[in-house]
């Protein structure tokens, strides 16, 4: 089966949250299911630095204000088919925001084009690869479904995955024909949304499958409170509307081999991990203490988060001498905040803001437990790491962190299947209670090493939800 994958990122080249993970991750263990994936992307420029053996499939004299061509080409062991349209995608930095921090003026036609060459594609445009299905994330990707249905003739099943739902690609309507839609297509059936347009909402109207990253997300962007707008939309279409958990990839998260550990090791030598937590402890400037508990935050800090109770609760976390380790960036006040917490808490508090992908995986070999305390949280990825690395998550109870935490309550406890802790409502004393029962498990060091070896027993790889990705890429595919 072949499938054209079509995102705005793709890790390792250019990442600013758990999309480029999935679509980093996926394609290799499609590829177990017999399920031949490439990936379209825009031809930004680390992502053309990063192509080898780079061919033009095709040549668009006129595409979007400028002129484009699709190259193919692989990095690693991904296939990719590049939009390289240096007008739209020619600039340095995040894939959606300008220097200033605001979104590039111009993000509804790039990602327009995007979803454009991926119909074409689907229309034959790459004689060598005719897709079967294609997967479209995100809202940038939201208007594949909508320029397929504009062709006449066999096209591709879609399949379209929400990865949050709080991004939804809405932008005025008066850019309709800029974008190259009819004016048949703003209707409440098309890519109208409340008077503007829709990409998310387009793609999700038309999609032939719709899913998310988590069985529990699937259920909350079908309510009011979590469907952001969409919810009635979603509930229309729930038959074909399914969660899918997503994985992590065993090749860049083994603490078994991990180079940027201080000291790699497996679930039977956890005492490694102490030189960890040494290395992390020293690199933030904390205590260098091995009996103070060490809380990690490895996250982007925005509302979604949560990270507002982390600082309601921070004399409570660190009243016994505890620490906290935390990597993160975004929100100026949050990080403002955790930068002051640094100065009032020295040894206790040790902040690194900014992306740091070796310092993301020292945490995670080097802390006790792991804080996720988000809002909402279609899936989440760092729990998962936490876990395959021996560090006990706590999470709140909503989305993914729901369906992929066991809660170290008195029967899971005594049937020793707990992995981490969970909290709900998301405010702040159901926090500060989960803290205080995992401060209590931590000090009961056989209990402790039960969590971290049941987590690391947890199967957190792509395996079985490449499996389910396969099976519903042929439910949608004649046989
Ligand atoms: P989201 O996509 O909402 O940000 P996920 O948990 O799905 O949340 O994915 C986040 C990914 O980004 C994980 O791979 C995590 O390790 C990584 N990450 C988040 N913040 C940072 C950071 N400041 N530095 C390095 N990696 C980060
Ligand atoms: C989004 C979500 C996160 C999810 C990721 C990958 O960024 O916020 O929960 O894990 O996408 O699907």
């Amino acid at each position: 089966l072949n499938v054209l994958s079509v995102t705005s990122e793709i890790f390792p080249i250019i990442k600013t949250g758990g999309l480029a993970d999935v679509a980093g991750a996926l394609p290799a263990a499609l590829a177990r299911e017999d399920v031949t994936v490439i990936t379209l992307v825009p031809g930004y420029p680390a992502v053309l630095k990063a192509l080898d053996g780079a061919e033009v499939v095709h040549r668009y004299p006129v595409f979007f204000g400028g002129t484009a061509s699709l190259l193919s080409g692989r990095t690693g062991d991904l296939n990719l088919f590049v939009v390289d349209a240096p007008h739209l995608f020619g600039r340095p930095g995040s894939p959606y925001l300008a220097p200033d921090g605001r979104d590039w003026p111009d993000n509804a036609r790039r990602f327009a084009a995007l979803a454009r060459v991926a119909a074409d594609i689907g229309q034959g445009l790459a004689p060598g690869f005719v897709p079967e299905v294609i997967h479209a994330h995100d809202w940038q990707a939201g208007l594949v479904p909508v320029y397929l249905g504009l062709t006449e003739g066999p096209r591709p099943a879609t399949v379209v995955t929400i990865h949050n739902i709080a991004f939804q690609g809405v932008f005025p309507a008066d850019l309709l024909f800029e974008l190259g839609l009819p004016a048949s297509t703003f209707t409440i059936d098309g890519v109208e949304y409340y008077g503007q347009i829709g990409f998310l909402k387009a793609g999700l109207q038309n999609a032939d499958r719709i899913t998310t990253v988590s069985p529990t997300y699937a259920r909350e962007i079908q309510t009011p409170e979590g469907g952001m707008g969409l919810d009635g939309l979603l509930r229309a279409r729930s038959h074909v509307v399914s969660g899918i958990l997503n994985g992590i990839d065993d090749r860049v998260w083994d603490p078994a081999t991990d180079a940027h550990l201080e000291r790699p090791y497996d679930r039977n030598n956890l005492e490694a991990r102490l030189a960890n937590k040494a290395a992390l402890q020293k690199r933030l400037g904390l205590n260098e203490d091995p009996d103070a508990m060490l809380f990690g935050v490895v996250s982007r800090l925005s509302g979604q988060k949560g990270f507002d109770l982390v600082l309601a609760g921070l004399s409570r976390l660190l009243s016994d001498g505890s620490q906290l380790a935390l990597l993160g960036s975004g929100d100026r006040t949050l990080e403002d905040s955790f930068q002051a917490a640094g100065i009032v808490y020295p040894g206790q508090v040790g902040c690194v803001f900014g992306y740091d992908e070796s310092l993301a995986h020292l945490i995670q070999g080097g802390s006790d437990a792991l804080l996720v305390p988000s809002r909402f949280e279609p899936c989440g990825l760092t729990q998962l790491c936490a876990m395959r690395y021996g560090g006990v998550p706590i999470v709140s109870r909503v989305g993914g962190l729901a369906d992929t935490v066991i809660d170290a309550n008195e029967v899971a406890v005594a049937a020793g299947v707990a992995t981490g802790l969970q909290f709900g409502p998301v405010a702040l004393s159901p926090f500060t209670d989960a803290v205080e029962r995992a401060r209590a498990l931590w000090r009961d060091r056989p209990a402790w090493r039960r969590l971290q070896h049941n987590g690391m027993s947890t199967d957190v790889s792509w395996r079985r939800p490449a499996r389910r990705y396969a099976d519903l890429y042929r439910s949608c595919v004649p046989a």
